[in-house]
C-alpha cells in the first residue's frame, strides 16, 4: 500500500510516560500500539490525513490478554464557536487477540463496525492552523456491554462525547492503554 506519511516528532521531554495529551482525562500511561500500515504512532505524532483514512491496526505489548476489549477514538479539537468540542471517530467493540504479532505487538482485531464505525480525521482549515489531537483509548469490555441510554445520542451524533462520563455511565474500568496522533487543520492531502 502506497500511503505517504510525513512525520514530525513531538518533544515529549518532561512527559515521558503520558500516552494522552496534557490535560486530557482519563490520563493514561500504558501505550496502545497503533499502526497505520507500517507506520508506528508514537504519542502525538503529526501525520497526514491521507495516511490515516483507514482503520489502524492496534495491539498491546507485554500484557496478558483475556476477554474482549473496546476502542474509542476521539478528536478533542473540533472547533465549536470560540471553544473546542469533541468528535467520536470510532467506538468499536469485541477486540480479541488475532494470533498475529506486528513488531512485537500482540495484534487485536474485531469484526465489529460499531457502535460507531471508524472515520478518518479531516480537520477543517483554520487560521491560524490548529492541529487536532485524536486520542485512542482501549478498555476491557464488560460482559454484555451496551452503550448506556444516557450516551446513545452522543454516540450516534458523534458530537460532544465526554469520555469520563461515558466510562462512568457504561461502568467501564480505567483505560488499559492509550495513544494519540495529530493531523493539521486544513490538511487536504488525498489518498494515493
Ligand atoms: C502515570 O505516571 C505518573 C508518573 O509516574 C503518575 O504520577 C500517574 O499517577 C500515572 N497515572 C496513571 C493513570 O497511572
Ligand atoms: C516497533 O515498536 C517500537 C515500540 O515498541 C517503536 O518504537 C518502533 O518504532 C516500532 N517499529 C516499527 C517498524 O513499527
Amino acid at each position: 500500500m502506497m500511503l505517504m506519511t510525513y512525520i514530525s516528532s513531538l518533544a515529549l521531554a518532561g512527559a515521558a510516560l503520558a500516552q494522552t495529551p496534557t490535560g486530557f482525562l482519563p490520563a493514561v500511561n500504558n501505550t496502545l500500539d497503533v499502526y497505520y500500515g507500517t507506520t508506528y504512532i508514537t504519542p502525538g505524532l503529526l501525520v497526514k490525513k491521507s495516511s490515516v483514512s483507514k482503520q489502524p491496526t492496534i495491539g498491546l505489548t507485554g500484557q496478558t490478554l483475556t476477554g474482549k476489549y473496546l476502542l474509542a477514538m476521539i478528536d478533542i479539537d473540533a472547533p465549536s464557536g470560540s471553544s473546542r468540542s469533541t468528535v467520536l471517530h470510532a467506538l468499536l467493540t469485541d477486540f480479541t487477540p488475532s494470533g498475529a504479532t506486528q513488531n512485537g505487538t500482540t495484534v487485536l482485531t474485531t469484526k465489529a463496525t460499531g457502535p460507531a464505525s471508524y472515520f478518518g480525521p479531516a480537520p477543517p482549515a483554520e487560521t491560524p492552523k490548529h492541529p487536532h489531537n485524536y486520542i485512542f483509548l482501549l478498555h476491557k469490555q464488560p460482559d454484555n456491554f451496551a452503550v448506556p441510554t444516557s450516551q446513545k445520542n452522543v454516540v450516534s451524533s458523534r458530537i460532544g462525547i465526554n469520555w469520563v462520563s461515558f466510562v462512568k455511565d457504561a461502568g467501564l474500568s480505567e483505560p488499559i492503554a492509550a495513544n494519540y496522533l495529530q493531523v493539521q487543520s486544513g490538511d487536504n492531502t488525498r489518498r494515493w
